[in-house]
């Protein structure tokens, strides 16, 4: 029984403007319904559903039996900064110092940190819509004016980068990307990433890119904007260990910086985490150091699946989807089943046993769309495929 409260809860303001992850409520809800006995497959939650390299798990064991057990530098551990300084200078094909790393527990408090380091009340963040929900969130809550800008499927969803010309202003103060993209797979091009460069041109506007799924790319190379000249002292680089290594519970990602705002989001941990695990962040350097062939392995699976089930997609009435480039995704248009996304969603959970996303989760760009995670088996995929079709039969 919930205990009675004599004191009115009174939050502060900006709580009213914090939004959330819809796919943890989904998940909430499909285990509902598993609990009275309903069988669901969970297409909702994008995570990996392989476990970490056992290389990194006894490194991690190892460690905790060391004693890395107590605080570090706020920064991160120096021997995974340099790590990490290492591999992103091979992969973006920039030079990049250790002093420019900071560790933090998974990839999203450096969306959170970056957002409130740089962007005040009055402030402009451009950020992709449909996108990753957190974006959005934390531009809210610290106050700024959040604009998005429209993926576009037509265009691989990809965006205009004239509407992006016409979306900067003096007020601009952050350009959030993100490729390989949650939730539509899309992948940036090099192409894509000069012109968006040549866009910004030489305004002094950060860009924070999220390339969280920087590994996981089936088609073309993954290309960053820190590898453009002139971009590496204005890009925020985000990328971790949670997609790539199959480490979400870890909580071990990183950002990329200028030194001097390092410094400051060096603060920011100070102020709110102290540091990331200390034995963590040694399974993160077993993870960059050793053997990379369960990367390779996971991103061969998830093409195999991707393939599978948007071909299984195409074939339902009523749905057509895009072969995603990237990511563990599928975001098929949904819009001839005549249902609004959340209510094909709902209905999907709770009717067919199928749980995913609502393209809305992501935005309001994302009406008409809806995300499925193929982080999930084959068969499973498979029933889920029958089930969805089944569905769309009995409710013509
Ligand atoms: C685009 C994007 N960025 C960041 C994150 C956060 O990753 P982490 O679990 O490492 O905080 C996610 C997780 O789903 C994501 O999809």
């Amino acid at each position: 029984m919930p205990q009675a409260t004599q004191y009115e809860l009174r939050l502060a303001v900006r709580m009213s403007r914090l939004g959330t992850e819809t796919a943890f409520e989904v998940l909430n809800k499909a285990r509902a319904l598993e609990r009275q006995g309903k069988n669901i497959i969970h297409l909702e939650i994008g995570e990996p559903d392989f476990d970490t390299p056992k290389n990194v798990v006894d490194a991690g064991v190892d460690a905790l039996r060391k004693g890395w057990t107590h605080y570090g530098p706020s920064a991160g551990l120096p021997e995974l900064r340099q790590a990490i300084a290492k591999e992103v200078s091979a992969s973006r094909g920039v030079e990049v110092s250790a002093d420019e790393v900071v560790v933090v527990p998974g990839g999203k408090p450096i969306i959170f940190f970056s957002i409130l380091a740089l962007a005040d009340a009055a402030d402009e963040v451009i950020y992709p819509n449909p996108g990753f929900p957190i974006y959005e969130s934390m531009i809210h809550y610290v106050g700024a004016k959040a604009v998005p800008i429209r993926l576009r499927e037509d265009k691989d969803f990809s965006f205009d980068v004239d509407e992006l010309a016409s979306l900067i202003n003096d007020r601009t103060r952050l350009i959030i990307l993100n490729s390989p993209h949650n939730p539509t797979g899309g992948v940036l091009s090099k192409q894509d990433i000069r012109d968006i460069a040549e866009v910004i041109g030489d305004r002094n506007v950060m860009v924070l890119s999220d390339e969280i799924y920087s590994r996981l790319i089936f088609e073309g190379e993954h290309y960053s904007i820190l590898s453009v000249p002139g971009f590496q002292e204005r890009t925020i680089l985000l990328d971790g260990f949670s997609k790539t290594y199959a480490m979400t519970g870890w909580r071990l990602g990183y950002g990329v910086m200028r030194s001097d705002l390092a410094t400051h989001i060096t603060r920011l941990m100070t102020n709110s985490n102290s540091c990331t695990a200390s034995f963590t962040q040694i399974a993160g350097i077993e993870a960059l150091h050793g053997d990379q062939s369960s990367v390779e392995n996971m991103k061969h699976e998830f093409q195999r699946r991707r393939e599978a089930f948007v071909a299984g997609l195409n074939k339902i009435k009523g749905f057509s989807c895009r072969m995603p480039k990237g990511a563990f995704y599928a975001f098929p248009n949904i819009t001839k089943t005549g249902l609004s996304s959340k209510k094909l969603a709902d209905t999907l959970l709770e009717d067919a046993g199928v749980a995913c996303l609502s393209g809305t989760s992501f935005g309001d760009f994302g009406e008409g769309y809806l995300r499925f995670s193929v982080a999930n088996s084959l068969e499973n995929l498979s029933t889920a495929l029958d089930r969805l079709d089944q569905w769309t039969k009995r409710a013509r």
